[in-house]
């Protein structure tokens, strides 16, 4: 009995009889692209799931490897300006397949709670009391600096962290983070706004030789870094051509040679 609640309570653990079915929706993280940077509760609820929603970013492809056969996957990913399902068409469809009896896993890339709407995913299920759960993923606001050889904090550098969404305003607070020198600034979806992050940073006081990185790709092996400071980094990004999906590090921690070894031998430990 005792094994059985411990069952019904864990995260994730839908009850089964031979007369009914429950279904659910589980949100998991996926990382930011390789499959082994998920957690194991998010690998055996893949392997549990009969219909699979997934993300473009993450490691779609690679689970989708791993998925029994019948697994009915949805690819609902959004690029930037381009979302070919839109949010609310994309709760119906966890809420749909759940209500008929299904397992189904929503996979998004990194965190589903770091920029990624899982929290009006979680709000859409409830509202149709459809059993949710959520499994946190390594988001790429730390993960992909992390690969550059990139510690968001570190002790002298810097001592905390600002999250940005680039397509959105460029709030007092986060030009209040750039212009204070013992905060990292990471920016996600935020190439295209890179322009007028830029701009708004130099007119808010922000000064120029202030190290950038970013960060493309990461964790694949199409990982790219471009170092370059604020005063230059448009010039240099329009160089290298940067592209989508990029991760933007504005701040001390994104010199090269902070760390040692440096930074190239961590790109390479990633391919
Ligand atoms: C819609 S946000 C989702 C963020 C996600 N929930 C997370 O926690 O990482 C998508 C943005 O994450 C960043 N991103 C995600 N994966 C990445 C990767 N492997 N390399 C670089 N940037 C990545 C890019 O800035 C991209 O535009």
């Amino acid at each position: 009995m005792r094994a059985l609640l411990r069952r019904l309570r864990a995260p994730g653990t839908t009850f089964r009889s031979s007369a009914t079915r429950v279904g659910r929706v589980d949100l998991i993280g996926g990382g930011p692209g390789p499959a082994d940077l998920m957690t194991l509760r998010a690998h055996r609820l893949l392997a549990e799931a009969d219909v699979v929603v997934a993300d473009r970013l993450g490691p779609a492809d690679e689970v989708r490897a791993q998925l029994r056969s019948g697994v009915l996957v949805i690819d609902v990913g959004k690029r930037p300006g381009h979302h070919p399902v839109p949010q609310a068409q994309i709760n119906a469809l966890l809420v749909d397949h759940a209500r008929a009896g299904k397992r189904v896993v929503r996979l998004k890339g990194g965190d589903p709670f770091v920029l990624g709407r899982g929290g009006e995913e979680v709000l859409a299920c409830e509202a149709a009391g459809v059993p949710v759960s959520v499994t946190p993923g390594v988001s790429s606001a730390i993960s992909v600096p992390q690969a550059a050889g990139i510690p968001v904090t570190h002790r002298g550098v810097a001592s905390a962290l600002h999250v940005v969404n680039g397509q959105g305003p460029f709030t007092d607070s986060a030009l209040s983070s750039l212009a204070d020198a013992s905060v990292t600034t990471v920016v996600l979806m935020g190439v295209a706004a890179l322009p007028r992050l830029v701009g708004s940073a130099l007119r808010h006081g922000v000064p120029a030789d202030r190290p950038v990185a970013i960060v493309e790709n990461g964790h694949t092996p199409q990982q790219r870094t471009i170092r370059s400071t604020l005063g230059a980094v448009l010039a240099d990004a329009t160089e290298a051509a940067v592209v989508n999906p990029a991760v933007i590090v504005i701040g001390d921690v994104a010199r090269a040679g902070l760390l040692l070894p440096s930074p190239s031998s961590f790109a390479e430990s990633t391919a």
